[in-house]
């Protein structure tokens, strides 16, 4: 029997949230000024996803590879994401919003590591929108350190390596506790996935959108997942 999928919705959303720098440089400002922009629409997205009937919004904040970026603007979208967090916390669990974050925190401050984890514990019995924040994330990294814990658990005699499938790697990514994306939106017209959710996008229906991030509106986004609805996923079966 063919695996076509027979919920239109996509029950997973994945966004690469980009184009905030262009967005503030054709304005005539800093990038940050675009960061803060893009913030502002996190919140918005996330408010829609209810009446959309989308259960999981994961986005793409901070890279692996964004630690490249100069020391002001890395300094300054770490600002930004203790600010946000501070700021959000008690609006998101009020929404009742579940907030997990995935990605290595080993590089992050611990003060921000702290408000992390306290949005997660504060929010961890919510039963509304799980959005899960990628930060530090990069999916070559989050195979990789998964790769170590699988290996770790063999060295101790805890897994049997004959028993390793395609069904086990994914317990010991970060989105464990997710299902796979169903439709990753990326914004500003580039079309790669930039090391994100490598592993769980094997079957994703993929959708790249000229607006920039911080121009990205509500309807726009119910635009693109009226296109979604048009889309017949096979998983690579044959249609019946
Ligand atoms: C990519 O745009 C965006 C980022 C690297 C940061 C994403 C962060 C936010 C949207 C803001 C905050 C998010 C949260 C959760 C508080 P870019 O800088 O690469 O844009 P460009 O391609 O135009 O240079």
């Amino acid at each position: 029997m063919a695996q076509c999928s027979r919920r239109k919705t996509p029950r997973h959303v994945a966004i690469i949230m980009d184009g905030n720098g262009r967005w503030a440089q054709m304005r005539g400002h800093r990038r940050l000024v675009g960061h803060h922009a893009g913030a502002k629409r996190v919140k918005e997205i996330l408010r829609t996803c209810p009446n959309l009937g989308i259960d999981y919004l994961t986005i793409f904040a901070f890279s692996t590879e964004n630690w490249k970026r100069t020391q002001v603007e890395v300094a300054g979208l770490m600002t930004l994401f203790k600010r946000y967090i501070r700021y959000e916390t008690q609006s998101l669990h009020d929404e009742g919003v579940r907030v997990r974050f995935i990605g290595d925190r080993v590089r992050l401050e611990p003060a921000l590591v702290d408000l992390m984890d306290n949005l997660e514990l504060l929010t961890a019995g919510n039963s509304g929108t799980y959005l899960t924040i990628a930060l530090d994330y990069g999916g070559r990294d989050e195979v990789a350190r998964a790769a170590r814990r699988l290996a770790q658990d063999v060295a101790r005699g805890q897994l049997d390596p004959r028993v390793v499938s395609d069904e086990t790697l994914p317990k010991y990514l970060d989105t464990y506790f997710l299902p796979d994306p169903d439709l990753v939106i990326r914004t500003s017209g580039e079309a790669r996935i930039s090391n994100f959710l490598l592993w769980q996008s094997a079957y994703a229906e993929y959708e790249f959108i000229d607006t920039l991030w911080p121009d990205f509106t509500p309807a726009e986004f119910a635009t693109v997942l009226n296109r979604f609805d048009n889309r017949k996923r096979r998983f690579g079966a044959v249609p019946v």
